[in-house]
């Protein structure tokens, strides 16, 4: 038998800017997993089971452009393997799907990780991260990679689409509160509004990505300067220009207002938008006040993380 796991993700700035060259910040969330086992079996081929979405079919059966099937067939090339038979391919996750905590990104490394070890073989975390795009791409359309990469190395990262992975030094910890919607939304389709949008408005969109950018670069510098304190008005600032490319909603901006009211230092969406999730920046001691006053605002979940 052979497992590996990877965590979730949050973006804590820069996401859609990002798919157009600005730098983002994601670290990984690891109170969510996802989980993937695979054991020899007696019967031919590879069944896959993954019993959060209702899937347990033979791999042949899936659609070659099925995101689990690409995820095995991509790394049975990478490995130079022919065939595989008699294996089962058993995915659990507690990351909710479609909700901008890199549910699909985490399963495709999980599963990756999983089969090279099956298969007594090692990928670099540029290799696995490389193929976990490929997947992205079935999820996505246009990733940035953001999320394959923060998954991949599950540590905080600085991220430029095409450019070298730089992990984010976290001088000192602080803590994030994370509050679900609970409404499933296609960051697929965030993207392409985003890319409409651009198009018809080039000049303006541009300006809001680079504004994007700078804040994310300034957050860097607070984060590694040690003043992470510093960063809410920053949340703030990013959510309004998130706003303003039509990517939040009501729900999202609901839960927002709720985090500050709840005593949070800053609060934006985070991911895709549409639904999903937000985030609030909290001192440690007033997170168990803003997880409340989210849950009191409808949000379905919430999850305190410390980032480090
Ligand atoms: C999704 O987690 C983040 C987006 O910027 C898309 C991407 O970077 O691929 C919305």
């Amino acid at each position: 038998m052979s497992k590996a796991s990877a965590p979730g993700k949050i973006i804590l700035f820069g996401e859609h800017a990002v798919v157009y060259g600005q730098p983002a910040l994601a670290v990984p969330v690891t109170q969510v997993q996802a989980e993937v086992r695979i054991d020899r079996i007696f019967s031919a081929g590879i069944r896959v089971n993954a019993p959060n979405i209702q899937l347990n079919e033979k791999l042949d059966s899936l659609a070659a452009s099925h995101p689990l099937a690409a995820t095995v067939r991509n790394t049975l090339d990478a490995l130079r393997v022919d065939s595989l038979s008699g294996v089962a391919i058993l995915i659990r996750s507690s990351i909710p799907v479609a909700s901008g905590l890199g549910s699909g990104a985490a399963v495709a490394v999980a599963t990756i990780r999983a089969l090279a070890t099956h298969l007594e073989r090692t990928l670099t975390d540029e290799q696995v991260s490389a193929l976990a795009l490929e997947t992205e791409k079935l999820y996505h359309g246009t990733p940035s990679g953001i999320d394959n990469t923060v998954v991949t190395y599950a540590k905080p990262v600085y991220f430029v689409k095409g450019q070298p992975i730089k992990i984010l030094r976290v001088k000192y910890p602080f803590t994030i509160v994370i509050g679900d919607t609970g409404i499933p939304a296609s960051t697929k389709d965030s993207v392409r509004d985003v890319r409409v949008q651009h198009h018809k408005r080039p000049e303006r969109f541009e300006t809001l990505f680079a504004a994007i950018g700078s804040i994310a670069n300034t957050a860097r510098q607070l984060i590694e300067g040690g003043m992470p304190e510093s960063l809410g008005p920053l949340m703030d600032e990013n959510h309004a220009m998130l706003r303003s490319m039509k990517v939040s909603s009501p729900e999202l901006d609901h839960l927002v207002a709720a985090a500050r009211e709840g005593g949070a230092l800053g609060a934006k969406m985070s991911g895709g938008g549409r639904g999903g999730n937000m985030i609030a920046l909290s001192q440690v001691s007033k997170a168990g006040a803003v997880a409340r006053a989210l849950r009191e605002a409808g949000a379905t979940n919430t999850i305190i993380t410390k980032v480090e």
